[in-house]
C-alpha cells in the first residue's frame, strides 16, 4: 500500500514534513500544498522555499499547481523538472469560493468542454515530467462522476487521486467511496483513494470493499494522529515522548522560521486536530502560553479538573 501525506496549504510545509518523517515516517510520498500559478509565471517567496530541494532532502514529495491555464502549467512543468522531481501534480479539488469562482482548481469540474480543450492543449505537447491530477466527484452532485471520470481517463495521467466529496460537500459533508469503485473497475490510471481515512481500521475496510486499492492519501487522520502511517502498516501508536519530541520539535522548526508567536499559533491550530471536540483539553489549549503547556493540552496533562 502506498500512503500519501495529503497536501495542507498553511500546515504541511518543509518544516512540518522533515520532522513527521524523522519521527513516525510511514509515508511514501508527501503532497507539496498547491503553487497558484500567474501570469508573470513568478512564484511567492514560500513557494519557492517549498519546492526547494533542499527543503525536500531525504523525502519523496509530489508539487502541485493550481491553475486553469496550460501554458503556465508548462512552464511550470519545465521549472519542477529542473529541479530534478520525478512527477507532478494538478489539482481540480480545492473548493475554496476565491479559487473556483476563477474557474480554478474543482472549479475546473464546472465545465468539462473547457477542462477538456485545457487538457487537450496540455497533452499536446509531450511533458517534461509525469502528470498527476488530484480530483474530486463533481461541483454540484456526485452524478457528474461517471462523465469526469471518462474524461479524465483519456489522458496520460501518472495517476489519479480521488476525494470522494463534490465541492459543494466541502471537507464535512458526506463521501462516497463508490465513487472509488467506479474509478477502479474504470480502469483509471493507478487511483488514489482520499477522504476521511482516520484509522487503521478504516483503510482495512476500504481494502475489505477494493481489494485493488493500491494507495491512499491521508490528510486529517495524520494531523489528528501523525503515527497513523506507521499504525496502518502495523507499527506502534505513538507514544508519549514521541508526541512530546514532535510538538517540541514542529514548534521549534516554525519559530526559528516565523517567530515565537506565529509559532505557537501555528501549534495550536495543529492541534485542534488531536484535541478534537474534547472541552477540557480545547480549554486547556486556549489558555495556553507556551509550548509546554500547549503540549500538556494536547496530551490531556494539566491543572483543569475533569468537569471544571
Ligand atoms: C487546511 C487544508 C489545506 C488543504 N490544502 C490543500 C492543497 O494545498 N492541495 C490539495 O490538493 N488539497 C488540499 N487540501 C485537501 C486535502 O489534501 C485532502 O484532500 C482533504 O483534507 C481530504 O482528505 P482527508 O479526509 O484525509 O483530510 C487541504 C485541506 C485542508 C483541510
Amino acid at each position: 500500500m502506498i500512503i500519501y501525506f495529503a497536501p495542507m496549504e498553511g500546515i504541511t510545509d518543509g518544516v512540518f514534513r522533515r520532522v513527521h518523517h524523522q519521527i513516525f515516517g510511514g509515508i511514501d510520498v508527501y503532497g507539496l500544498p498547491f503553487h497558484k500559478l500567474t501570469q508573470s509565471l513568478s512564484l511567492l517567496t514560500r513557494e519557492k522555499r517549498d519546492i526547494a530541494p533542499e527543503e525536500n532532502r531525504g523525502l519523496r514529495v509530489l508539487p502541485q499547481a493550481l491553475t486553469r491555464d496550460p501554458g503556465q502549467l508548462a512552464a511550470w512543468l519545465d521549472y519542477v523538472s529542473a529541479l530534478g522531481y520525478p512527477c507532478a501534480d494538478l489539482n481540480l479539488g480545492c473548493p475554496s469560493p476565491t479559487v473556483t469562482r476563477r474557474g480554478r482548481g474543482s472549479g475546473m469540474l464546472r465545465d468539462l468542454p473547457v477542462l477538456r480543450a485545457f487538457l487537450d492543449r496540455l497533452f499536446a505537447a509531450s511533458l517534461p515530467v509525469p502528470l498527476s491530477v488530484k480530483t474530486r466527484i463533481g461541483y454540484e452532485s456526485p452524478d457528474e462522476w461517471p462523465e469526469i471520470l471518462a474524461l479524465l481517463a483519456d489522458y496520460p495521467f501518472a495517476h489519479v487521486t480521488v476525494h470522494v466529496r463534490t465541492m459543494r460537500e466541502q471537507y464535512t459533508g458526506g463521501i462516497h467511496p463508490e465513487a472509488f469503485d467506479l474509478a477502479l473497475k474504470r480502469g483509471l490510471p493507478h487511483p488514489v483513494y482520499n477522504g476521511d481515512l482516520r484509522t487503521p481500521e478504516d483503510v482495512q475496510a476500504l481494502v475489505n470493499r477494493c481489494p485493488a486499492t493500491e494507495a491512499v492519501m491521508i490528510g486529517r487522520g495524520l494531523l489528528a494522529d501523525p503515527a497513523l502511517a506507521r499504525r496502518i502498516r502495523g507499527g506502534a501508536e505513538a507514544g508519549e515522548e514521541e508526541l512530546r519530541a514532535w510538538y517540541t520539535a514542529l514548534y521549534e522548526g516554525w519559530r526559528d522560521r516565523f517567530q515565537a508567536t506565529m509559532a505557537l499559533g501555528r501549534i495550536k491550530k495543529l492541534m485542534e486536530w488531536p484535541v478534537g471536540d474534547d472541552i477540557r483539553r480545547k480549554r486547556l489549549l486556549r489558555r495556553a502560553e507556551d509550548i509546554e503547556s500547549c503540549i500538556d493540552a494536547a496530551l490531556g496533562k494539566g491543572p483543569l479538573s475533569s468537569n471544571e
